[in-house]
């Protein structure tokens, strides 16, 4: 019998992305967001943390590779792919060093790679450093409707919140593979693109330790600290050297089955606390 991704408990594990200058950039990461980094070649690098790995690749700088899902169990996994396989969801096959054998990749409609596997049993005892795992992504997209019908409808994630214009469009969809509030969501702009990568800390005392953190190395907040609307959790966002923009988050909303909130798009909703940067 097929799984929907929140059946099959599927969350975001690792993340490439791409730079003109990897090396430069998985240094800020090593520094900043207390990786270690491994050099997978000359022009690829893997930064790990406890919960957090992110390759970085030469490419264009704030381009985006590839998510990289994971579900519990081969079981899962292979039910979630009869699900892909019912809503004709085309399929590839994906071979990472991360995954065991059966890992599979689809393309969304702004043709982001998200790629789905169970991960090889020694890729997940990475201790040292602040905690905080990799928890999010979200894109940048000029169409958020037709990321919406894909991930709900060919990918079964579930939506848990949207952010409505006053002329009806969407200008946010967050959506979720597990009981997080989401693990995937979408914002709307004028270029499509990866809007920011979230780690979530779980409590405010751990946000804490990463300011103090992001200021011994001389890296200032750029938003928050704040709490969000949907999601209802706790941030703060600083910008890599490249302009990517990550988050620590606390507190992200657990949920179970409740229905999706439209929320008007105004500054309150991104930020109860305060000042918001509004996306579009
Ligand atoms: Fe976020």
């Amino acid at each position: 019998m097929s799984l929907d991704a929140v059946q099959a408990n599927i969350s975001l594990h690792h993340l490439e992305v791409k730079s003109r200058e990897p090396q430069r950039l998985a240094e800020f990461y090593s520094n900043v967001m207390d990786m270690k980094i491994t050099r997978l070649n000359n022009q690829k690098f893997l930064c790990e943390g406890p919960g957090r790995k992110i390759i970085m690749s030469i490419g264009k700088n704030k381009t985006f590779g590839y998510a990289g899902m994971v579900c519990k169990n081969e079981e899962n996994l292979e039910r979630y792919r009869e699900f892909l396989r019912i809503t004709k969801c085309e399929v590839n096959d994906f071979v990472s060093e991360f995954y065991q054998s059966g890992s599979f990749a689809i393309r969304d409609p702004d043709n982001n790679m998200i790629c789905f596997g169970v991960l090889k049993k020694e890729n997940d005892f990475f201790t040292q450093g602040i905690h905080a795992p990799l928890q999010h992504l979200t894109f940048a997209s000029k169409d958020v409707e037709k990321f919406q019908n894909f991930y709900q409808r060919k990918l079964g994630f579930q939506v848990t919140d949207r952010v409505v214009k006053n002329t009806g469009e969407l200008a946010t969809c967050f959506t979720t593979s597990n009981h997080e509030h989401h693990t995937i969501a979408c914002f709307k702009s004028s270029q499509n693109g990866m809007d920011h990568h979230s780690y979530e800390a779980g409590e405010w005392n751990n946000i804490k330790i990463w300011c103090d953190h992001f200021s011994k190395n001389n890296v200032k907040l750029m938003w928050g600290p704040g709490r969000h609307g949907p999601g209802n959790n706790l941030f703060v966002f600083i910008e890599d050297i490249d302009g990517n923009w990550i988050e620590i988050s606390a507190e992200l909303e657990t949920v179970v089955g409740r229905p999706p909130q439209n929320w008007p798009q105004e500054e309150r909703t991104l930020n109860l606390w305060g000042k918001a940067i509004m996306r579009s």
